[in-house]
């Protein structure tokens, strides 16, 4: 009777010691070394530090549950712009009524209140994080009236509240893109950038009534309400794809500047409404002197036009310059045709009269002339000319558009293979934000040193306490505990003494690569461990934290998992989860063979992996060393991708601006791009994927590494694959693919399957690399014959 009460009474302590907080009272703050946080009282919200670089934070509210990937989604940012410190910041309601964002002692951000009486902070279960009078709960601030890129639902957007965009994926500084009431009411969407703004939603060509918008409603109101029906007052409504209650939605004005609503579905956000469906028509997404181009599999991508180059590689959204000079007679240029391109604005002149020759001569004429459009226009009954002065908001539109670029007469000479893109760029940008803003170490006092000692402890409790109410709450499948303890723990830097207890003095080894000897452990929580010791030539240490701050963000199944690194003198050491089933190599040379359904899923958890790293664009990461002894499979036979993110520290010796100028990659999977000296790029891994795939489906005496030691006897092998896959559909037999497949498999797999895996591994080591799909388009087909079956 007396001990289930004990035990009640022991719980309620428990929660109320590790519960979090949804109330800062006044006079206190939140620290960024505590991970002190607020809750919502549904728990939906979060409010606290949130990490967004090297040592780099902000203080954001964001939803509690994590998506699949791991990471949180942010629904409003207090500095944004002015991210603080890893050490000594703190966010504080003060004694005066003033909300204060410190960073050591130096203000980064402040509510700018003030009152006398009793006031505390609170998280809302709507997200909204408000400054309220003890007493009467009336407001005083709230995050709501200062939304950064994001609505959630019943959120106002009053007049002169701005969504104003992320400046990229992992950089969420101000960006570009606005959503605003203009002064005739009208709810836009504007690009702004280097004096550059253009309005792009509504319709700029149409009138605000044509485009449905009523401009006369001067109260400037809009919402997004529980259901998903947004109005605004100028008349603009619609309702999401998802109608309907509870389900959780928010407005997001993304990076690319398309207004979406997004709805959470299994941990991942669904679009059920975005304002523009053709993401190219969106102004400034590929800056100036670029063309856009739309494709459903690989999304968006900028180019530049013949005759111009990238202005900055790694950041498409700097548009191009030309590699010529504009200031010659105008004998010297001649034009070439721009198919079904348009470029919207920026027209010095147009005219309905003019006839082709008329309107390029009115471009040689003027020097401040780009290019001209020439375009038979139904409203008018008859071509238009138009001159362009700048070429902004280019893509393909269709017919009737049609656009000549202006070009010396030698480039127009050189413009042979009618390739209208010189050069095309991924949209990602690759920088990692890092704070170094210097404070005074010394003054770490006793009661300092006290307070962190302490905050371990306390965090260590809730650790515990989070991990005891998971599970007394929830009956965890096995793998979503592994993810929360992850999470929990985080990616973390061990001592070198942690890393020989671990390894118990590098007793264990399993594994040795190019890189280094991989040993087995068992960590301090009991965590079973792969350790990996990185051979010494390895550069500085700034270099092997960038990539460790790289990797610590990485989170995809089809990845291996790394808990952590190690850099102490000269020791660099990953430490990463352990497979049980080793790599891909062990199994397929080892007795217990593995079987067709087995290897057809390692061959698209491998693609996935591969995929994102390439092209999430989270960071860009090439592998440059895809190969068996690469792929570890776990007690459940899923792959995962080993040893990504490393290929930036070795052979750092680079000559010129490529950080990839040495040969790199393994004999027998290596692209021919490392032979010939050409440009390296993602798809140096589709190869080596490709290869692999070959190896895992052909008998294994004919693709060990031993054999196929140079690139001539990869190339026999391929073209030797390759007829035979062609003899057999020539012939409608399948004797000569059953020739060529591992006779362990023989009789068990699915011959659509088969057939679809073998072409896609043929196509991916294509010696052309432009005639190779790309990681996701693998992935794509490879579940298409699936779908098939
Ligand atoms: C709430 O109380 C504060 C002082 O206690 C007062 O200044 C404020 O006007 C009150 N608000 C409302 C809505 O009554
Ligand atoms: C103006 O918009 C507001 C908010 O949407 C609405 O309540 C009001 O009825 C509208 N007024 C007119 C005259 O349409
Ligand atoms: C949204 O759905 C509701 C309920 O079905 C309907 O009454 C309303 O007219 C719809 N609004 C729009 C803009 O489609
Ligand atoms: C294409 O782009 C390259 C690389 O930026 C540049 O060097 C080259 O001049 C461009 N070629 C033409 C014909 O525009
Ligand atoms: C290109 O853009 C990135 C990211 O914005 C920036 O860090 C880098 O300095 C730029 N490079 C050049 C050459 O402008
Ligand atoms: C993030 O974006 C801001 C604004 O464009 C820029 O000033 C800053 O340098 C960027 N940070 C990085 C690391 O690229």
């Amino acid at each position: 009777m007396y001990l289930p009460f004990l035990f009640l009474l022991y719980l309620f302590n428990l929660a109320n010691v590790c519960s979090s907080q949804s109330v800062l009272t006044q006079g206190s703050s939140l620290f960024v070394e505590k991970n002190d946080h607020l809750l919502s009282p549904n728990r939906l919200y979060t409010a606290g530090f949130h990490q967004i670089g090297q040592n780099a934070y902000c203080f954001a509210i964001w939803f509690t549950q994590p998506m699949l990937d791991g990471k949180h989604t942010l629904v409003w940012i207090a500095n944004r712009d002015e991210p603080v410190n890893g050490k000594r910041s703190k966010f504080s309601l003060e004694k005066t009524g003033n909300l204060v964002l410190t960073d050591a002692s130096q203000r980064f951000w402040t509510s700018n209140t003030k009152s006398n009486s009793p006031l505390q902070l609170q998280l809302l279960d709507s997200g909204n994080l408000v400054v309220t009078h003890v007493h009467n709960q009336s407001y005083i601030w709230q995050s709501f009236s200062f939304p950064t890129d994001t609505i959630l639902p019943n959120q106002p957007f009053p007049r002169d509240t701005v969504l104003t965009s992320s400046r990229s994926l992992t950089n969420f500084s101000s960006g570009f893109y606005k959503l605003y009431f203009d002064n005739d009411n009208v709810i836009r969407l504007l690009y702004n950038r280097d004096g550059i703004a253009s309005v792009y939603w509504p319709r700029p060509w149409l009138l605000s009534w044509q485009a449905g918008r009523f401009t006369y409603n001067t109260t400037r109101f809009a919402s997004l309400d529980s259901k998903g029906l947004f109005l605004s007052s100028d008349s603009f409504t619609f309702n999401t794809s998802d109608f309907g209650e509870t389900l959780q939605r928010r407005l997001t004005l993304d990076v690319d500047g398309n207004l979406r609503v997004y709805t959470l579905s299994q941990k991942r956000w669904v679009v059920s409404w975005q304002a523009l469906s053709t993401t190219c028509a969106i102004h400034g997404v590929c800056g100036p002197n670029s063309l856009c181009t739309y494709h459903p599999e690989t999304g968006r991508t900028c180019g530049c036009m013949h005759g111009y180059k990238a202005k900055n590689r790694s950041d498409s959204s700097f548009g191009c310059v030309p590699t010529f000079d504009f200031n010659k007679d105008s004998e010297n240029y001649d034009f070439i045709k721009l198919p079904f391109v348009e470029f919207y604005g920026f027209d010095s002149q147009w005219s309905t009269r003019s006839s082709f020759k008329e309107c390029m001569k009115a471009c040689l004429d003027d020097s401040d002339c780009k290019a001209f459009q020439f375009s038979f226009d139904q409203s008018f009954g008859s071509f238009v000319c138009y001159i362009k002065l700048l070429l902004y908001n280019g893509f393909y539109k269709g017919t009737p558009f049609n656009t000549y670029l202006k070009l010396p007469k030698s480039d127009v000479l050189s413009y042979t293979d009618q390739k209208v893109v010189n050069e095309s760029k991924l949209d990602c940008s690759t920088s990692v934000i890092e704070i170094k803003r210097p404070y005074d170490e010394n003054s770490t006092n006793g009661s300092l040193k006290f307070m962190l000692w302490f905050s371990i402890i306390l965090g260590g409790i809730e650790v515990f306490c989070f991990l005891f109410f998971y599970y007394i709450t929830k009956k965890p499948s096995p793998t979503t505990t592994q993810t929360y303890l992850a999470i929990a723990t985080g990616f973390k830097r061990f001592t070198y003494d942690e890393i020989v207890k671990a390894s118990r003095s590098f007793r264990d080894e399993i594994g040795r690569g190019g890189g280094g000897i991989v040993y087995k452990g068992v960590l301090a929580d009991n965590r079973v461990v792969a350790i990996k010791r990185l051979h010494e030539a390895i550069q500085g240490e700034a270099e092997f934290l960038a990539e460790m701050s790289t990797i610590g963000r990485i989170n995809h199944r089809n990845l291996i998992d790394t808990y952590g690194y190690c850099a102490e003198g000269k020791h660099r050491i990953l430490v990463y989860e352990y497979m049980e089933n080793g790599s891909l190599a062990e199994n397929l040379l080892g007795a217990n063979q593995l079987d067709w359904r087995k290897r057809f899923e390692i061959a698209i958890g491998v693609a996935k992996g591969l995929a994102y790293l390439h092209e999430e664009c989270l960071e860009w990461v090439l592998h440059c060393d895809v190969k068996p002894h690469n792929i570890l499979l776990d007690a459940d036979y899923n792959a995962k991708v080993a040893d990504f993110g490393l290929s930036k520290l070795f052979h750092q010796d680079s000559t010129q601006d490529s950080a990839f100028s040495r040969i790199r990659g393994t004999r027998g999977y290596m692209a021919p791009e490392w032979l010939f000296n050409l440009p390296i790029t993602s798809k140096v891994d589709v190869y080596s994927y490709g290869m692999v795939v070959l190896e895992m489906i052909t008998p294994q005496n004919r693709l060990t590494r031993d054999q196929a030691t140079d690139y001539s006897e990869q190339k026999r092998l391929v073209s030797w694959i390759r007829e035979k896959v062609h003899e057999a559909s020539e012939s409608l037999v399948e004797t000569q693919i059953m020739e060529i497949l591992d006779p362990v498999m023989e009789e068990e797999f699915e011959k659509i399957e088969m057939k679809n895996l073998l072409r896609v591994a043929l196509k991916c080591v294509e010696e052309d690399k432009d005639a190779r799909p790309t990681m996701s388009e693998v992935v794509k087909m490879l579940l298409d014959s699936d779908k098939e079956l």
